[in-house]
């Protein structure tokens, strides 16, 4: 296959309400990899829109600015890096549409996020619901990325992703050839996995994705919470009535002390077996008083960083004008060469 640079490409929706599991699950990711890669990091507003539409524009507007000012006050390098908002940036939606020609029924109707979301009633269902995956893969492709920083419910997709560039580059290899492009026009996108995947769960039941859509809000820690609100949520966390264990293999049928223990190890940048040492056959109380801390220490920055941000609506809107402008330059010249694969005249 042809030889395609590293660049890492990644998502998230603005559909507001930013939390922890986020942050473990993602952000925390996309920061670190600056290290090692380009990387693109888009608000995928276009999809925010698939499953219920936005409560008004207002609401979708500030939800995008949020994601951008919770990237940057993680530590996302804007300048170092792209940060955009997805819609400005039209080669997403345009090369969706090729895909939508490429992909199949077949493959999008086996999508588990869909039969989740579109549940009993799919005659109801948007059609953008069904075709989210090809407009994530377009998102990655059109930018011809090879790295994408996912988690466990998006893999599904990635493998989509996949399937539609190889698609692609079968259906239309003669082109692809005659172009100059030799075998492949498109990389097949790879899942960049970091270390050992952290599910936060939610702080009332251990059993469950911590999410925004949660009625309760002690269910999960907001990135926007104050250190009053972490401390008492850390405090008020479900447990079960033992004392943390010394092994690893003791937290298996207790679901909500392993997650605060994954979210400690997470937060602390070691593992499980790391704070079990620490922590084992203490009381849960101190346990507890820790965490919060560490949580406090590692959170409160970011919401306050996040506070300045949103007071500051211009400066958000040039970080994401001034990315869109960049990412559209390298946008631009895949949807012209995939035109001119296609055969569409320019
Ligand atoms: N579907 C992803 C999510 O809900 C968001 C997303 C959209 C994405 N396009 C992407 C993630 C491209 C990675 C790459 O989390």
């Amino acid at each position: 296959m042809a030889d395609f640079q590293p660049l890492v490409f990644s998502g998230v929706q603005p559909t507001g309400n930013l939390h922890l599991g986020n942050y473990l699950g993602a952000l925390k990711r996309f920061v670190a990899l600056q290290a090692t890669h380009r990387c693109i990091y888009c608000v995928v507003d276009l999809h925010a829109i698939t499953n219920t539409l936005p409560e008004s524009p207002q609401a979708l507007r500030a939800a995008t600015r949020e994601v951008a000012a919770a990237f940057i006050a993680c530590g996302i390098d804007p300048q170092a890096n792209i940060v955009f908002n997805q819609s400005q940036v039209s080669g997403h939606a345009e090369l969706a549409w090729v895909f939508n020609c490429v992909a199949r029924m077949g493959w999008l109707s086996r999508m588990t996020q869909f039969k989740d979301k579109a549940g009993k009633d799919r005659e109801n269902a948007s059609v953008g619901l069904f075709d989210y995956p090809a407009l994530m893969a377009a998102d990655i492709l059109v930018y011809r990325a090879t790295h994408v920083p996912v988690g466990d419910d998006q893999k599904q997709h990635l493998e989509l992703a996949r399937d539609i560039a190889q698609k692609f580059n079968v259906d239309f290899a003669a082109a692809i050839k005659a172009e100059g492009h030799g075998e492949a026009y498109f990389p097949l996108p790879e899942p960049l996995i970091q270390g050992p995947a952290t599910r936060v769960m939610s702080l009332r039941e251990g059993k469950k994705k911590m999410s925004k859509s949660d009625a309760s809000d002690n269910s999960r820690i907001n990135l926007s919470d104050s250190t009053d609100q972490i401390a008492q949520k850390v405090r008020r966390a479900r447990t079960d009535a033992d004392n943390l264990p010394t092994e690893i293999a003791g937290l298996a049928a207790r679901p909500e002390a392993d997650n605060l223990v994954g979210i400690y190890a997470a937060l602390a940048d070691v593992t499980k077996p790391d704070v079990l040492r620490q922590f084992g056959n203490g009381q849960f109380s101190t346990f507890k008083a820790a965490l919060a801390d560490l949580a406090i220490a590692k959170l409160g920055p970011i919401a306050a960083e996040m506070r300045r941000l949103n007071a500051d609506q211009a400066y958000i809107d040039g970080v994401l004008r001034d990315g869109a402008n960049r990412a559209r330059a390298l946008a631009t010249p895949t949807i012209d060469q995939v035109k001119d694969i296609v055969g569409f005249l320019r």
